[in-house]
């Protein structure tokens, strides 16, 4: 075990690690869809050197290479070894989660990881422990914070709301993928809710400024049972009791027509309501007959990536760190929890 000076010693040495870099060296662990989002934004930062890419599937990872330029890995593993990277995005399916992130720390290489962090809160607050121990800058990819429409809205209620009542969210899509997509099976990605609308999650706790302390759900089974290797709820209705007494609602479904979709968001304060607009990231701010429309004049994904390599740069912990994914992964599992018992679940459910 560490002692409280070695502790100190290891975070300045990250520390000034990071305050020393000029272009920041980054690898990729997944080489799928986002991914590859990740890697376009990078691509044109340039105080990013993209040096690396790993993927099971090694033609993956030297599709990226061939595209990015750097070197293609089979085994993250190696990559961690052989390139001395500053970052790495970590961009694998929810099951996949082992070992690379307590690599990473372990070398002092800062992570980027994609939603949900894990599939058991056992093993997201094992790493969350362990790049508390290493002092390495982490970042969640909960992009809604990085949209100004949404960001601008948090601060109006948080400003002059008073009193938040009643948060409703809701995430009305599709099935992802194909039969053999690995987000049809629970022990794969852990659910819609999980894996899905974790972004509303993330947007209850954070649009609030307050923690959920009870969660209550119900899951609807049999709407898709009829799909090839489905075995995750189609439909699900979640109730939340916030630490201040405010509730929340937040329902998603899979089933939806392809014209039927919708995913948003609707807060009800004393003093105003902030809600999703007409667009993706557009959100409404409704005070008495007043309502201004907020709109993002810069994309979401780039500013989120930009403020990642910020921080590595500067040695400034991110807003968005390991820990919030670790509340937002606990606050689904606690309804995956209660769905299968009928009981409600009390958080936290873990020390951390
Ligand atoms: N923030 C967002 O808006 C957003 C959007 C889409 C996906 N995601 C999240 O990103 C993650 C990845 O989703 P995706 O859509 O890119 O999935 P994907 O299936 O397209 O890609 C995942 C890649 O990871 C690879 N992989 C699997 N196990 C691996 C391992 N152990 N080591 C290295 N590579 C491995 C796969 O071969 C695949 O290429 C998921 O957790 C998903 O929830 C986030």
């Amino acid at each position: 075990m560490r002692t409280g000076g070695a502790l100190r010693e290891q975070v300045y040495y990250v520390l000034l690690v990071s305050a020393l870099i000029v272009k920041v060296k980054v690898g990729f662990i997944g080489c799928g869809g986002i991914a590859k989002l990740h890697a376009d934004i990078l691509s044109k930062f340039e105080d990013v050197e993209l040096r690396a890419f790993s993927d099971v599937e090694k033609n993956r990872a030297e599709a990226f290479a061939t595209r990015y330029g750097g070197r293609a890995y089979g085994d993250y593993r190696e990559m961690l070894e052989k390139e001395g990277l500053d970052a790495c995005f970590i961009c694998i399916p929810p099951y996949a989660h082992v070992d690379q992130e307590i690599l990473c720390a372990e070398r002092g290489i800062h992570i980027f990881v994609e939603k949900p962090v894990a599939l058991t809160l056992e093993k997201a607050v094992e790493v969350l422990n362990a790049v508390r121990r290493a002092g390495i800058i982490t970042q969640v990819g909960y992009v809604r914070r990085f949209a100004e429409s949404y960001a601008k809205a948090r601060s109006i209620l948080l400003e002059r709301g008073g009193r938040v009542g009643l948060f409703e969210a809701w995430w009305i899509g599709g099935v992802a993928g194909g039969p053999d997509h690995w987000w049809r099976r629970r022990e794969l990605s852990g659910g819609q809710l999980v894996e899905q609308t974790t972004h509303l999650v993330d947007l209850a706790r954070w649009m609030t400024d307050d923690e959920v302390a009870e969660v209550s759900a119900f899951f609807e089974e049999e709407l898709l049972k009829d799909l090839p290797n489905f075995n995750i709820e189609s439909a699900s209705a979640v109730i939340m009791r916030y630490r201040s007494g405010a509730v929340a609602s937040i329902t998603s479904t899979c089933a939806a027509q392809p014209k039927g979709m919708s995913v948003g968001f609707r807060v009800t304060a004393r003093n105003l309501q902030v809600m999703s607009g007409s667009s993706w990231w557009s959100v409404i701010v409704v005070e008495g007959e007043k309502s201004e429309a907020l709109e993002v004049s810069a994309d979401p994904y780039t500013v989120q990536d930009r403020h990642f390599i910020d921080c590595v740069k500067a040695g400034r912990e991110s807003e968005v760190p390991y820990l919030e994914g670790v509340k937002a992964l606990e606050i689904t599992l606690a309804a995956v929890k209660s769905a299968k018992t009928g009981q409600p679940v009390r958080l936290p459910m873990a020390v951390y």
